[in-house]
């Protein structure tokens, strides 16, 4: 394998890895919109559903820029949960800012990754991934801005 094939599989390897990571932030940000309760509910109810649609419009556009790459994509709900970092949350009696915290720290490493990819991109010459994952980054920010002024 020349560098180039190199830098294309590890491009890959991370995309997929940030897909893993979108379904499941997807998956626990409407665990969260369905479970929260409290003072805060109607806000924090309807604010998690935006991001976790925000969130799930992603998987796609990321799916598709690895198929374009030439290379295989996530198949599964096994694929996933191999691959992702986030954290499972099973306990539908989390206190809501413990909800809006947790999301808080999903959202930010998740800026960590789509900056690691982005690196990535540079590195394989892959210009439209490193474009679009502006993008996904300031969009990731805001997501953990709105978080992060609710904890305040
Ligand atoms: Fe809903």
């Amino acid at each position: 394998m020349t560098s180039k094939d190199n830098s294309k599989a590890a491009l890959i390897d991370s995309l997929n890895g940030l897909l893993a990571d979108t379904f499941a932030l997807y998956v626990k940000t409407k665990n969260f919109h369905w479970h929260v309760r409290g003072p805060q509910f109607h806000d924090l109810h309807l604010l998690f559903d935006a991001q976790a649609t925000e969130i799930f419009a992603l998987t796609d556009l990321i799916a598709e820029r690895v198929r374009k790459l030439g290379g295989t994509t996530l198949t599964s709900i096994g694929a996933i949960s191999t691959k992702t970092t986030v954290k499972d949350e099973d306990d539908t009696t989390l206190d809501a800012m413990a909800m809006v915290k947790a999301l808080f720290k999903e959202n930010t490493a998740y800026v960590a990754t789509l900056k690691t990819t982005k690196e990535l991109a540079g590195e394989a010459g892959d210009n439209a991934t490193d474009g679009v994952i502006d993008d996904w980054t300031d969009q990731a920010e805001q997501r953990a801005w709105f978080l992060r002024e609710i904890m305040a």
